[in-house]
């Protein structure tokens, strides 16, 4: 069976997972809304994170910060004078490109133009006579660089005074709050400053779905610790994060670390990892690992003029921390899990059913209750409310039992129940396990367990 991207998205769409963003109005090209068992895979996945980063992890701690942030700090960043696309326009079709992609699309991904300059881009382009993907035509402009922040106003004046930027990154907030949070929670070094949040960036090239996005929420955190200490941190944090992959049923084979090469890497880093995924379309990042030393606080020390030094309570000694970051994005992950989990099934008597084999932290719904008779009804819905205290629930009652079980299948729910006579006599129900399809009589409260043990995480 092969998992072609557009059948993956054909079934995100059919089942309510996600929609065309503004549909009704034609949509507005690349946003998407997540429905309601898509908030829910979302959800599944940022707790799983919080749970394993923060509540597990005595270290860590968790911030909101705004989204709408002082200009400043995005002139100490460096994302005002840097943070920018290298673009070229087809001067016969109009249609605008990044010169990177031109090229990794061109070689399938065997050359990347990362850490290139615009002239090396534009002379490979002309030398491999790369042409327009729209029209196939060779005329395009010099590269221009693009600023990726979404620019807007604040109050109700418009002039350049009050502009003020949508973050294309959470991790600012972060480093904007570390003396605030050391200070207040009296942490010692080394802690990490977690964040979830939406992040905004005007991509040029969006698309694959919810792949690359203009509008996006990451998971990230900011791991400070010892100069030095950094070494020993970033190999521990590309573990856990792949880890944590694995954990909840991602398939190794189709997960890879990619090393950044050193003319990849940012002026300041030391170090960066990717964990990429084989996406229907090939490798593609989900989560960055990075070591950024102590570059982002000595430029908000510099720029802001407060004291960003943290000082060791035993020696003494003052210093700027360093940082490892592990950064990732939701949407990514949930696209990652939604690929994994897609199976198309042939049954014994020639049927095929289509399961998305969640694990059962990340399903939306964990148990359906279905009757199997309309008279059945309350005692169904009274058995599912007293489970959904629990656990999300889903309740059906209309179609062949075999409909109702393949609708479950579709959107990955682990368990259903049914509620037939032997239920009204005795209160047992059978539950009926999505992977195996085998089925077994229970009391309610076994199982509440059941699933309880199926979630532990
Ligand atoms: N603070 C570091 C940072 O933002 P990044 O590699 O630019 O690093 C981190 O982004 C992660 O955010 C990526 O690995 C990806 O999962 C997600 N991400 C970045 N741009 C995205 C976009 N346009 N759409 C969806 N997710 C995106």
């Amino acid at each position: 069976m092969e998992k072609t991207f557009d059948k993956i998205v054909s079934h995100a769409k059919k089942t309510g997972f996600v929609f065309q963003g503004s549909e009704i109005y034609g949509g507005l090209s690349n946003t998407w809304d997540f429905g309601p068992y898509g908030s829910m895979l979302k959800d599944h996945i940022k707790m799983a994170w919080k749970k394993k980063f923060i509540q597990e992890n005595p270290d860590n701690v968790e911030l909101q910060a705004a989204i709408l942030m002082n200009p400043r700090v995005w002139e100490a960043s460096g994302h005002l004078s840097s943070f920018s696309d290298p673009l070229m326009d087809c001067r016969s079709c109009k249609t605008r490109h990044r010169a990177d992609h031109l090229i990794s699309d061109f070689t399938h991904g065997e050359v990347s133009a990362d850490g290139w300059t615009n002239e090396q881009m534009e002379t490979y382009i002309r030398e491999h006579n790369i042409p327009c993907p729209k029209c196939g035509s060779h005329d395009f402009t010099p590269i221009r660089q693009f600023n990726l922040m979404f620019k807007t106003f604040q109050g109700t004046v418009e002039d350049a005074k009050s502009t003020i930027y949508l973050r294309p990154e959470t991790a600012q907030g972060i480093f904007v709050d570390f003396k605030n949070i050391q200070r207040t929670y009296r942490k010692k070094l080394p802690f990490g400053i977690c964040q979830i949040g939406k992040s905004f960036r005007n991509e040029i090239t969006p698309g694959n779905f919810i792949f690359r996005t203009r509008e996006f929420e990451q998971m990230e955190m900011e791991f400070f610790c010892r100069p030095g200490d950094d070494q020993e941190w970033f190999p521990y944090w590309r573990k856990f994060c792949m880890d944590w992959i694995l954990s909840l049923g991602g398939q190794r084979e189709n997960l890879r670390y990619r090393d950044h090469t050193k003319e990849e890497l940012s002026f300041y880093s030391t170090g960066t990892t990717d964990i990429e995924y084989a996406f229907p379309w090939g490798w593609g990042e989900v989560w960055g690992i990075a070591d950024r030393t102590d570059y982002d606080l000595s430029q908000h020390q510099k720029f802001s003029g407060e004291n960003l030094e943290y000082m060791d309570p035993n020696t003494g000694e003052k210093f700027i921390p360093f940082v490892v970051e592990p950064s990732v994005g939701v949407e990514r992950l949930f696209f990652m899990f939604f690929c994994d989990a897609y199976d198309e099934e042939t049954l014994d008597k020639g049927d095929t059913r289509i399961v998305m084999h969640f694990h059962p932290v990340l399903a939306p719904i964990k148990c359906a209750v279905l009757p199997l008779r309309k008279s059945y009804a309350e005692k169904a819905r009274e058995i599912r409310q007293s489970l959904s205290y629990d656990f999300e629930t889903d309740y059906d009652e209309s179609g062949s039992i075999g409909k109702r079980y393949r609708r479950q299948d579709e959107i990955g729910t682990p368990y259903c129940i049914t509620i037939d006579e032997q239920t009204m006599a005795d209160g047992t129900v059978t539950i009926r396990d999505r992977d195996t399809m085998a089925q077994e009589r229970l009391s309610v409260e076994q199982v509440r367990e059941k699933i309880s043990q199926a979630i532990r995480f």
